[in-house]
């Protein structure tokens, strides 16, 4: 199917508005994928939310709890407190909402949820919505994007660095990892129509994995911020009939023949070791911060990310975190900063092909990563480990690491090496920790030598990050040796 037709019927409403009951038999009845719901209290602490005088269903639950805006065990009435209640509670709507439209057929419980969603959620700079997410055994939450602006930064910091433009392709795959609303996907889609919405010979296909049916489920129920997304709706709905935790075609859009959206509801670590070899021309990896999912940044996740990666792919994530950067290096990749948007640091872009990198990393941080403690990365050499256990792991691998292999971290130790440095309290901190792997000065000989790479004018080493990472790692290391 040529391109203009996938703009024509995949940005315009079905005419058909009848609504097509579902007589799905799928055998798959699990609506309990997701960790999501494991430590839901349900109770509801914020009465703003439930101020309708409708009777439906999920407000009906809200009611049930009701306590004045009080939380039975605390009189801290804080942000974080209301928030957890408001995601528990949205996740119990959302259980119900499966519960009673597979059983009753009758729409009106996700036209009810639809009409309040938004109170559950927060409303980011640019007008789309973010929920603050608890899916935590610690009681940690983050929200699941930057509040600067939650459909910007998927273009800003996830579709921009791919350059669609400058592509000449028949068939383009894209992983989308933690795939959550399909914020990162509908700016794709977005963005490739714009560039080759004349073309005729233009597929995409994208392959969302998300472990958390209930995400899902909200990017159904949520006001799309761009049209597009309405296509990752329709795509979000087969998925969930199909799973038997919806039953009814509500979302009035068709994709078209060149728009192939498969949706993966499970562990990114499972999904991804039964994906094709040197199959995906780019990667979204958008999964909450390494200090909260460690799982989904380790070494060994990365090395399966550069089996199903293309040589001139590229991987974009938020990110710029030190362990990240170097699980990327270590696994193979090129890295290098990727766009600033909504936070203070840029994201992290990484490939197979060195080209493909326009900013290479700064040298102290490719000092950080190459040296210190700190770029000793997350491992999972089986992909199974819990989050607690991998980074317990890691703490006692750099406690372990420090004065031996790795120069310590602290007060940035690696960043000194072959520069003056003041008098001071900072020197002798500097220099105690130079001194416990055996380097005498700031200004040694070894010092020199370690941080060689930098000073090299090769261009084996322009602009590129992980060759001279690797190759002071390996100078630090022969001088141990
Ligand atoms: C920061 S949010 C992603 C936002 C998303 N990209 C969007 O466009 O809305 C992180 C997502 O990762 C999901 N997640 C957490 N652990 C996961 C895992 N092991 N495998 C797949 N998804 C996971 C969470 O359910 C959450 O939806």
């Amino acid at each position: 199917m040529n391109n203009n037709k996938l703009k024509s019927n995949i940005l315009s409403k079905n005419n058909n508005n009848t609504l097509n009951e579902n007589n799905n038999t799928s055998n798959n009845t699990s609506n309990n994928t997701s960790n999501s719901t494991s430590n839901s209290t349900g109770n509801n602490a914020n009465n703003n939310t439930n101020n309708t005088s409708n009777n439906n269903i999920n407000f009906n639950i809200l009611n049930e709890n009701t306590n004045n805006g009080t939380n039975p065990n605390s009189s801290n009435e804080n942000i974080n407190f209301n928030s957890e209640y408001l995601f528990n509670d949205l996740i119990k709507s959302i259980s119900n909402l499966f519960l009673k439209e597979v059983s009753t057929k009758n729409k009106d419980y996700r036209d009810d949820l639809s009409k309040n969603i938004v109170k559950f959620l927060t409303k980011t700079d640019d007008g789309s919505y973010t929920l603050n997410s608890f899916d935590f055994n610690d009681g940690e939450s983050e929200t699941m994007h930057t509040t600067t602006g939650a459909i910007s930064e998927s273009f800003e910091k996830f579709v921009k660095p791919l350059n669609l433009g400058d592509n000449d392709f028949s068939a383009f795959h894209v992983l989308d990892i933690c795939s959550g609303f399909g914020y990162n996907s509908s700016a794709l889609i977005q963005e490739f129509i714009n560039n080759h919405g004349e073309c005729n010979d233009s597929n995409l296909s994208i392959d969302m994995v998300e472990l958390s049916p209930y995400k899902l489920a909200i990017g159904l129920l949520i006001p799309s911020p761009i049209e597009s997304h309405d296509l990752i709706k329709k795509a979000i709905e087969n998925k969930l009939i199909e799973k038997n935790l919806l039953s009814l075609n509500l979302v009035d859009f068709k994709i078209s023949d060149n728009l192939d959206i498969n949706i993966f509801i499970e562990d990114a670590r499972i999904a991804v070791q039964n994906l094709h070899s040197n199959r995906y021309d780019a990667i979204f990896l958008d999964a909450f911060s390494p200090k909260l999912t460690p799982e989904l940044y380790s070494l060994d996740f990365f090395k399966e990310l550069y089996r199903v990666i293309k040589y001139d792919g590229i991987i974009a994530t938020y990110t710029s975190a030190i362990p990240v950067r170097s699980a990327f290096i270590l696994a193979g990749f090129h890295v290098g900063e990727g766009p600033v948007f909504g936070r203070n640091t840029g994201g992290t872009i990484a490939s197979k092909n060195p080209n493909k990198i326009t900013n290479s990393l700064d040298f102290d941080i490719e000092r950080m990563i190459g040296l210190s403690d700190i770029g000793i990365p997350f491992k999972d050499p089986h992909l199974d480990l819990d989050s607690i256990t991998i980074f317990k792991n890691r703490q006692q691998e750099r406690a372990d690491a420090r004065g031996t292999y790795k120069i310590s971290s602290a007060v940035k130790t690696p960043i000194f090496l072959d520069k003056d440095i003041e008098e001071g309290k900072l020197k002798r901190r500097v220099l105690r920790n130079l001194n416990a792997i055996g380097i005498e000065d700031t200004k040694s000989k070894e010092a020199c030598y370690i941080i060689a790479p930098q000073n090299k004018d090769s261009s084996n080493f322009k602009n590129n990050s992980k060759d001279r990472v690797i190759a002071m790692s390996n100078n630090l290391e022969s001088f141990l040796n």
